[in-house]
């Protein structure tokens, strides 16, 4: 017979965007407006830890975040978890079949998660912890994939960046064009194999949980941003403003794109700096172009902007880059004959202490414990 309960632990990486996601096409089934490109964070202090525990026992599904009870009755939740027992299959032990596939309707789920960092402050703690809440489960319920990329597909209905949190090095998340998403799937374009020397430094500015989350703000920077895209009612416009102008999400971030992976492929470091920080600043300007508008930097986010631009000025070379998220903290980028150099300046100047400064993952999930 099996045990019961079945215990399974995962850990799941931060992704930090390079190439901004910022607005959906659909809400629901969360498919963006365009594609993002990410890397995967080697961190051992910016994780998430999830246990999933099964048992025939448990009269209902529940969930803890950092030590408190949530709600798992969440819309999002609920479609990962219903999507992952529809794929579930048999589990085998010693080439003993221990459950059928039939039987997991059975099974409850106690899931319990933490993160060693900081929760909704821009750290993209939803991308690492719903990657490992779909993760576990996924491992838990031996869940079969019938494409690949399904369990991308999956995590993204969880929290859009999330899907690119479920694989390591340089990720893209494409926009797709489906109807039903399934071809909005995250996949790795490149290890981290050329870019061992890359270093990832991280700036707490503010521990505070933000104002505006990300689902809210993209939804009215998409109603309201004409930097973004013509939405809602302005669409008589729109085949004139098409023809006329750039907008970032039809145009713009291609082109940063095709740039990107480039400066990847090539191992170009100060074009691969100069697109972070264009699309850093791009997606911030959106913020502001939102009607009202959404203010994530605060007055040391934009001083560290500054420093890295005099920094670079006075090295006459782009050798840190920076980029945030939805929050005031700084994801700085550099390579690791700079870093010293760096630190000793951003100590200087800000009396910081970073977070970490590490490089990017080639593997992503240690599933430390597996019944
Ligand atoms: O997946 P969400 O809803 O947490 O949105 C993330 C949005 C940004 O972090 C600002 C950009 C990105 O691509 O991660």
């Amino acid at each position: 017979s099996v045990d019961d309960p079945l215990t399974v632990t995962c850990t799941a990486p931060v992704n930090i965007a390079l190439i901004k996601y910022w607005g959906k096409r659909e809400e629901d089934k969360i498919l963006p407006l365009n594609p993002s490109l990410s890397i995967t964070l080697d961190v051992a202090d910016l994780r998430t830890k999830t246990t999933v525990v099964a048992s025939k026992q448990f009269d209902r599904d529940r969930l803890w975040l950092n030590g408190k009870e949530h709600d798992i009755n969440n819309k999002r939740m609920q479609t990962c978890i219903r999507k992952l027992r529809q794929g579930a299959d048999d589990l085998w032990r010693d080439g003993k079949l221990m459950i059928a596939k039939e039987e997991w309707k059975n099974y409850r789920l106690h899931i319990i998660s933490e993160n060693n960092f900081p929760t909704a402050a821009g750290l993209a703690s939803s991308a690492s912890g719903l990657a490992c809440f779909v993760y576990s489960i996924a491992q838990l319920l031996q869940f079969k994939e019938t494409f690949p990329g399904e369990l991308t597909t999956i995590a993204r209905q969880g929290s859009g960046s999330a899907c690119r949190s479920l694989l390591g090095g340089f990720v893209l998340w494409e926009s797709g064009t489906a109807l039903d998403g399934s071809d909005s799937i995250a996949r790795q374009i490149a290890t981290g194999d050329k870019w061992k020397s890359l270093r990832v430094i991280i700036l707490i500015v503010n521990e505070q949980q933000k104002k505006t989350s990300s689902t809210a703000g993209m939804q009215t920077s998409v109603q309201t941003s004409d930097l973004l895209k013509v939405g809602g009612d302005r669409n008589i416009f729109l085949i004139i403003r098409l023809i006329k102008e750039k907008f970032r999400a039809k145009e713009v971030v291609s082109m940063q794109l095709s740039r990107m992976r480039d400066a990847i492929e090539k191992a170009d470091f100060p074009t691969l700096a100069t697109v972070t920080m264009q699309e850093s600043n791009q997606f911030h300007a959106c913020c502001l172009d939102t009607f009202p508008p959404i203010f994530y930097l605060n007055e040391v986010s934009k001083e560290i902007i500054q420093f890295v631009h005099d920094y670079n000025a006075d090295n006459n070379d782009i050798t840190v880059a920076y980029t945030f998220d939805a929050g005031p903290n700084a994801v700085l980028l550099t390579r690791e004959e700079n870093l010293e150099k760096l630190m000793n300046s951003l100590h200087q100047k800000f009396g910081f202490f970073p977070v970490t400064r590490e490089g990017v993952t080639r593997s992503v999930f240690e599933n430390s414990q597996s019944d």
